[in-house]
């Protein structure tokens, strides 16, 4: 499994530089690929982002490296376009926070006989920001890090949060909310 999780996220995980950070992350994801009962990771791609929402044939695995590539985007737009940026961004932590925001949904998914995917008990227990903010902890990766993972979703609402959260969650939603809007007759589309 580890072997094919650096193959995945290769391209991101190429652009840290700390390198314990960059095997926590792989950790994380191995943990809870093992917690979560999966096989292969054959079968790990054939798991929809969200079962919240049809997702077109977006697998977690994908969404995992458009939503990092989004936050990093969304930084780097403001970056180089103000002349005085005036947070504190480390992109290391944004691309780990990225690539482990929604891990615990290998433990809030679960496959079915039939091939579809369904929640897992362990998931209506606590949800993946929750279960995977705690992989994280258990792997040893930073506090600032596991803000970015129990904060991404509704749970970080009002809460405070480090930048990257921000960065994050703003990419998350980007490619969330247009599947549910199509799916709610919002999305406005050419006839
Ligand atoms: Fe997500």
């Amino acid at each position: 499994m580890k072997n094919d999780i650096r193959k995945w996220f290769g391209e991101l995980l190429g652009q840290m530089k700390d390198e314990k950070l960059r095997e926590q992350v792989v950790d994380c994801w191995a943990l809870c690929a093992q917690k979560g009962g999966w096989k292969s990771g054959e079968e790990v791609l054939q798991m929809p982002f969200t079962l919240l929402a049809p997702t077109h044939g977006v697998n977690l695995v994908e969404h995992t490296i458009a939503v990092t590539k989004g936050a990093l985007g969304l930084y780097e737009a403001m970056r180089s376009t103000y002349k005085n940026f005036p947070f504190e961004v480390n992109t290391d932590w944004l691309i780990a926070g990225g690539i482990l925001h929604d891990v615990g949904k290998l433990m809030e998914t679960e496959k079915k006989p039939d091939g579809t995917f369904k929640k897992s008990y362990a998931g209506s227990l606590a949800r993946h920001p929750i279960s995977g903010g705690v992989a994280a902890a258990e792997v040893g990766i930073i506090p600032e890090i596991q803000n970015m993972i129990f904060c991404h979703a509704k749970e970080g609402e009002g809460a405070p949060q480090r930048i990257e959260t921000v960065f994050i969650h703003q990419a998350d939603f980007a490619t969330f909310n247009p599947c549910v809007m199509k799916d709610k007759g919002l999305l406005i589309e050419k006839k």
